[in-house]
């Protein structure tokens, strides 16, 4: 299956067979929405249509919208996420409803290949309905749909609002309950019971039930019309159809990864390669996409330009990094102008523009890198004597200023020290330099924003005030976590940036719906509590009599510092943890505490990504 066959099997088939008139998918910068950068899904130009306003082409639409999401681009390089996809959708604007949308679907991915369907086994399929909660009730109507058309009980799950709930463009609008269809690519017989948290069971479509708008206050009334949103992920429905592992072993990449690999040199690509290559790819690709757009959006330090700025510059020292030593970037530009300039002509219609300002920003980076490198090569060579110290040797304020006077990426001032052999300890010396250069990077923007007071605990005033706040919330929650899964939890990282904490910890299961809510409702009560902060300094052995939770503990001094969240003359001490810190001295400071994200992070392991508001 070609890309190309595939986008036009899709349209095909629901103009065909089901009546739809075929729209363009809109452009990748939703006009007049000022609450997303870029288009993340089909229904930004759409909204008002699903709110009641006739649309010229009818009730019934079908298209192919290209998207952009950047929530995830740090896990951009594994085998299945992207920053930019295509997203293969029909519509019902008051139309159809959950039956016949949930049975046009059905027969869409089963219907033979020679009668226009994809042609995928039944045997293959597993769904997930909404579960209902307080605002809507549980979707057994979707699920009764799918049992009429053989899917088996233990093929259908229900889930919280987290997972099978499409929310409005912005804070207010259209929304509502989807049903989303996975498909089974592992090696083995796809097992008798659905495991939403089996990796190999892959989301390739949803269904959404826009029947609902959330108003101001944030309750939900019905729309005036009921709707149906569909979005099939047309990259991972690529690589099933194609028998592939992932989206970057389709047409899709193939060239850019082959030109990249003989750029680099390096023959059979190891792991880092890989790791790379991907990125390389997605970014560019992405980048292509956004500088061909009719919107004309540029490298800057604001909005759109900024995350295209990032995308560029992150894929040339991926580049570098895996030993491309040449401006690569137009090249595999210009791949993806010729691969998809067919469907999206405003490729070829824009192609001297991207050509330009791909060239022009890789040049300005590569001087930046160029100059940035010179600056540390020195530095590490004046510091040579102290190599044994390895990190600990440089300035504090090192790598802050790094970035601050030269431009250079933290990332890159880490990668070059790895590389150099300045690393000793992967995890903790990395971990150091994130911190420092949080640290100073949050010193520098308090330089504008004078007169602001601020109380660390332990002494420790000149960290960034946003990394020590997420320090100490990373405590409450380790605790928080304790309390509602079991004593089995214990810390297995921890990585702070200046705008979110993630945590990884022991534990097998997804988290319910109800136990993140219970979390964050612990956290917040404990932040509420107004509860100090202290540090002490004592021996590993005093630690952990006074049954402080230590972490990596072979790897700390003789003497370690133990924070005490709560106070104990009233008895209510909520945490005992080593750490290096930084933390507030008292958790009022903190704000309102949020999961963003849980998952699993490897065997045994979940991760949550969490922020402060
Ligand atoms: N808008 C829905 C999605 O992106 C269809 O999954």
């Amino acid at each position: 299956m070609t890309a190309r066959k595939l986008r036009q099997l899709y349209i095909d088939f629901f103009v065909n067979n089901y009546d739809h008139a075929e729209i363009k998918g809109s452009s990748l910068i939703p006009e007049n929405d000022p609450t997303v950068l870029f288009s993340t899904a089909g229904m930004h130009p759409l909204v008002p249509f699903l709110m009641g306003e006739p649309h010229p082409s009818g009730k019934r639409l079908v298209d192919i919208q290209k998207c952009i999401r950047t929530d995830d681009i740090d896990e951009v390089g594994d085998s299945s996420h992207l920053t930019f996809f295509e997203m293969l959708g029909n519509w019902s604007l008051g139309d159809y409803f959950k039956e016949e949308a949930i049975k046009m679907s059905y027969d869409f991915l089963t219907r033979n290949r020679d009668n226009g369907g994809l042609g995928l086994s039944h045997d293959k399929l597993a769904i997930s309905c909404f579960a209902g909660d307080s605002d809507a009730p549980k979707d057994t109507e979707s699920a009764e749909v799918w049992k009429s058309l053989g899917i088996n009980d233990e093929r259908i799950v229900f889930l919280p609002k987290e997972e099978n709930w499409w929310g409005p463009a912005g804070h207010t609008g259209p929304c509502g309950p989807d049903t989303e269809m996975f498909y089974w690519t592992g090696e083995s017989d796809a097992p008798e019971k659905f495991d939403p948290d089996d990796e190999r069971w892959v989301e390739i479509w949803n269904d959404v039930f826009m029947e609902y708008n959330k108003t101001e206050d944030g309750s939900y009334e019905p729309l005036e019309q009921r709707n149906v949103d569909t979005g099939m992920g047309f990259e991972r429905v690529l690589a099933i159809l194609n028998g592939v592992n992932s989206p970057f072993e389709t047409e899709l990449f193939k060239e850019v990864i082959e030109e990249i690999r003989l750029l680099g040199g390096y023959g059979e690509p190891e792991e880092k390669h890989i790791e790379s290559e991907r990125i390389i790819a997605d970014h560019l690709r992405s980048a292509t996409f956004i500088l061909g757009d009719p919107y004309g959006v540029t490298p800057s330090n604001t909005d759109q330009g900024y995350v295209l700025r990032r995308l560029i510059r992150r894929a040339i020292r991926h580049g570098r990094k895996i030993g491309i030593e040449t401006d690569f970037a137009r090249k595999l530009a210009g791949i993806f102008v010729k691969d998809y300039g067919d469907f999206y002509t405003e490729l070829y219609e824009n192609q001297d523009r991207i050509f330009e300002e791909i060239v022009s920003e890789e040049t300005k980076f590569l001087k930046t890198l160029g100059h940035g490198l010179s600056v540390l090569k020195k530095e590490m060579e004046k510091l040579e004597h102290m190599k044994n110290q390895g990190i600990y040797a440089f300035n504090e304020d090192f790598f802050f200023e790094m970035f601050a006077t030269y431009g250079f990426p933290v990332e890159a001032t880490i990668e070059e020290l790895e590389a150099s052999g300045w690393i000793q300890d992967k995890i903790k010396d990395k971990d150091f330099i994130m911190e420092k250069f949080c640290e100073y990077y949050g010193k520098h923007q308090e330089l504008s924003r004078a007169g602001a007071e601020k109380k660390f605990a332990g002494g420790l005033a000149d960290y960034s005030e946003e990394t020590a706040k997420l320090h100490t919330a990373t405590h409450l929650l380790h605790q928080a976590l304790r309390k509602v899964l079991g004593d089995h939890v214990e810390q297995r990282g921890s990585n702070i940036t200046c705008e979110r904490l993630r945590f990884d910890f022991s534990h097998s299961e997804k988290l319910t719906d109800e136990q993140k809510k219970e979390v964050e409702k612990i956290v917040n009560e404990q932040i509420s509590k107004n509860l100090p902060v202290k540090c002490e300094e004592m021996t590993v052995e005093e630690a952990k009599e006074k049954g402080a939770m230590g972490l990596f503990e072979s790897k700390y001094g003789e003497k370690v510092k133990v924070y005490t969240i709560g106070d104990p003359e009233k008895g209510n001490i909520f945490s005992t943890e080593i750490c290096g810190g930084p933390h507030v001295s008292d958790t009022s400071e903190l704000g309102h505490f949020k999961i963003l994200k849980e998952k699993s992070s490897s065997s045994g392991v979940r991760r949550i990504k969490a922020v402060l508001k």
